[in-house]
């Protein structure tokens, strides 16, 4: 009796894990169709910018070196001057409110891991803070 119900059990939690490890790739993909919907048309499809005037992610020191910053950036906007793999931009970023911390968190995943870009991992947890903390900050 115990190890007839063992067995069952056992093989919902192997295919419960199946289904998570599923899951992994779909943050990027829902990372990559937000990018194309509310960054590509500055930042382009390949990360490249627009020269001189909208800074490249691909490649970008100012976003493998900021990473705490990024959160509050696409939420409220980003307006001064800024240096980017040695170049000075100038140009204010709107703010993007419309987007969920949950949306946030995989649309810097996606351009952490595109175009060559090998920045890292945030966990949605980390940018929840992150936002929670840049809130306070503005209201201020
Ligand atoms: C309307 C055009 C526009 C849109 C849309 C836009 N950005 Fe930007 N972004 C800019 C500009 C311009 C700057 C430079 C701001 C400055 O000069 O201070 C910038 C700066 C940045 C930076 C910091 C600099 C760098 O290149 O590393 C990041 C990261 C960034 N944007 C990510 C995003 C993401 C992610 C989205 C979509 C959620 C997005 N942006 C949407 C125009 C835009």
């Amino acid at each position: 009796m115990r190890f007839s119900l063992i067995l069952p059990l056992f093989l919902l939690a192997a295919s419960g894990s199946a289904l998570l490890a599923g899951c992994e790739g779909q943050p990027y993909r829902q990372g990559q169709i937000l990018y194309q919907n509310f960054c590509a048309n500055c930042h382009m499809d390949d990360g490249s910018g627009l020269q001189g005037n909208i800074p490249p992610l691909a490649g970008s020191d100012f976003l493998r070196q900021n990473q705490e910053l990024i959160p509050c950036i696409i939420r409220y906007g980003q307006e001064g001057p800024i240096v980017v793999n040695g170049k000075t931009y100038n140009n204010p970023m709107a703010a993007i409110p419309q987007l969920s911390d949950i949306e946030i968190t995989n649309i810097i995943n996606y351009i952490n891991h595109s175009w060559g870009n090998d920045f890292g991992y945030v966990q949605f947890e980390t940018a929840r803070q992150v936002l929670k903390g840049c809130e306070k900050n503005r209201a201020r």
